[in-house]
């Protein structure tokens, strides 16, 4: 929408100054029905500014609007009115026809935009714990955290995606045991070998107190950075990494540059002196170091422990250090759970009274919890939910939604699926639905999976939405045959056939998609600056049901000359937003479903 709203803006800007009002940007809104397509509260900020004069935002409205009228109206509108205290607008045919027009003709590019041109973001997602298999925690935050990468990477910015596994902690240690005990693991594929081997050694050290007091030796040495170890640690880590890649390569989720905590020991330690030097920490009663916070009205926080070793809390300084240093970046992104706010808040605040100059830059999300229905899979692995399995879960059901769709179109037309078509329509459903699900509830909220919901055609679902676009696509192809078969009549793209212009009015339908279309640029932007995909959900559920709507009232292939080329423009406008809306939510748009 932006341009119709930057044409609100320079058509409201010169009534403001004749009227002397001042303000800092002119809010601009989507009209309420029957008032216009955009509307400009902007006589409710003038009234108390004006309070003096004694007018009422109902008569400033309209003052602005007589004034508007005067000027020369931008092609974008055709009329301007007031209601209410609104100044409103509504939109030209012209506008309508260029929405849909730039949408079909940019394709791919449509709402890539460069605001942030220039600029670097790292991204710190997923961040699983070495040792132990991904659970759905981590989901959330790898699913929402590549959405963001996604999101940052269409308004402009060069993007890093960072995974950070932590590799320092006890399950670790505990698999370091193991593989002195057992002797050469075999490389772990997938996270059920991963889970064997923890469960394994978990037993052994039940009944064998040596190799408790072992796990504990390899743990201090870990965290004293002792060098023998920690090259056993990079091996845990890397046959740990095989069997995260395996799942991260079914979620479509990829990183730029992988990390381990245990290599931020020695630099932690580091920062813990030059603390201790700028005063910023002191040593405790026990010889801890402690992070001085309690100015900034954060509680303080242990940088080192007494025997000398670092923590969570000083590694990540370190690695902020790491990122700066090695990408200088504009933005320094971290997704986590809610746990950890408070964790990011002292570690972004210390960073401040260390003086780096890019403590400003860093930013932290936390979102709610993730939980799924009691029932197998949650009980299958003990208490932890295997992200492999929830997403098979997911596939299973999501099978059985595509295999009823599939059916009924076989009886249909007579077309049949191969074993093969169905499975991979059935694995896009299922993990495109899981991640939909996921994201389209803000980061704060927590979230209960309903496997039976979320694969479902109909709701607000991303299947729903996979659902629609293959509809446009199918709607398209179909026009583009009828072209081929039928020499020299007006087809998909429809240039000629628009000419002329006398091709109807434009139905409310028609309009309204158009301009939801010309929102998406918008949309995308606000979603990237705020870190909130499910701003791009909201809207995607929203373009796909008037798109419904829509396909309902104006029938498209039926139609004839320049209403049915304008509705394949339409159409195609659809197929081009859900399709980059899906993939910025890095969700497969399928062929065919
Ligand atoms: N490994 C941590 C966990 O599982 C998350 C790490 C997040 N990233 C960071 N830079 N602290 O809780």
């Amino acid at each position: 929408m932006s341009e119709a709203e930057e044409a609100v803006r320079e058509a409201v800007a010169p009534a403001l100054k004749s009227l002397r009002i001042r303000v800092d940007s002119v809010p601009v809104r989507e009209a309420a029905p029957g008032f216009g397509d955009l509307s400009c509260p902007v006589a409710f900020a003038a009234a108390k500014q004006l309070k003096e004069l004694g007018k009422k935002p109902d008569e400033i409205a309209s003052e602005i609007s007589v004034r508007v009228n005067t000027g020369e109206l931008s092609p974008w509108f055709e009329k301007v009115d007031s209601a209410g205290g609104f100044v409103n607008f509504w939109l030209s045919r012209r506008f309508f026809e260029k929405a849909a027009g730039e949408a079909a003709r940019l394709g791919k590019d449509f709402g890539k935009g460069g605001e942030f041109k220039g600029k670097t973001a790292v991204i710190d997602y997923s961040a699983p714990n070495v040792g132990k298999p991904l659970h759905v925690g981590h989901a959330r935050s790898t699913v929402y955290g590549d959405a963001v990468k996604r999101l940052l990477a269409a308004v402009g910015y060069k993007t890093v995606g960072f995974n950070y596994p932590g590799d320092a902690g006890k399950p670790v240690a505990e698999l370091i045991v193991a593989m002195r005990r057992f002797k050469g693991l075999p490389p772990t594929k997938s996270e059920k070998e991963l889970m064997a081997y923890y469960v394994k050694i978990n037993k052994e050290i039940e009944k064998d107190p040596a190799l408790a007091e072992e796990v504990r030796d390899v743990l201090e040495k870990i965290e004293a950075g002792d060098r023998g170890v920690l090259g056993e640690v990079l091996r845990i880590r890397e046959m740990s990494m095989q069997a995260f890649d395996r799942t991260y390569a079914l979620l479509g989720v990829s990183f730029d540059e992988t990390v381990g905590e245990s290599e931020f020991i020695a630099p932690a330690k580091k920062i813990a002196a030059e603390a201790l030097e700028k005063g910023a920490a002191e040593k405790g009663k026990d010889g801890e170091t402690v992070a001085l916070l309690e100015k900034t009205g954060l509680p303080n926080t242990l940088l080192m422990r007494s025997n000398g070793t670092t923590l969570y809390f000083s590694r990540d300084l370190a690695l902020a250090d790491y990122k700066w240093k090695k990408h200088a970046f504009d933005l320094n992104f971290y997704a986590t759970a809610a746990e950890q706010n408070l964790h990011f808040r002292q570690a972004f605040a210390f960073l401040k009274i260390l003086g780096r100059p890019y403590a400003g830059r860093c930013a932290h999300v936390g979102f709610g919890l993730v939980s799924l229905p009691e029932g197998r899979i949650s009980t299958r692995h003990g208490r932890v939910v295997l992200l492999e399995d929830m997403l098979a879960e997911a596939t299973a059901e999501a099978r059985k939604e595509v295999e009823a769709r599939l059916a009924q179109i076989a009886e249909r037309t007579g077309k049949k699926y191969s074993a093969k078509d169905v499975e991979g329509i059935a694995r896009e459903v299922g993990v495109g639905a899981s991640k939909f699900a996921m994201l389209r509830v803000s980061p704060e909220k927590e979230i209960l999976f309903d496997f039976k919901k979320i694969v479902s055609f109909e709701g607000d679902t991303g299947a729903y939405l996979q659902y629609t676009f293959v509809r446009a696509a199918n709607i398209l192809r179909k026009a583009g045959m009828e072209k081929a078969g039928k020499t020299g009549a007006g087809g998909a793209g429809g240039k000629s056939a628009v000419s002329g212009g006398g091709s109807g009015a434009w139905e409310e339908e028609e309009k309204r998609v158009a301009k939801m279309v010309s929102f998406y640029p918008r949309v995308v932007s606000d979603a990237a600056k705020s870190y909130r995909p499910h701003i791009v959900c909201d809207y995607l559920l929203k373009l796909a049901a008037d798109f419904s709507s829509f396909y309902e009232k104006c029938p498209v292939l039926k139609a004839e000359g320049g209403a049915r080329a304008r509705r394949l423009e339409i159409v195609e406008a659809v197929k081009t937003v859900l399709g980059n809306g899906l993939e910025l939510l890095g969700i497969a748009a399928p062929e065919k479903m």
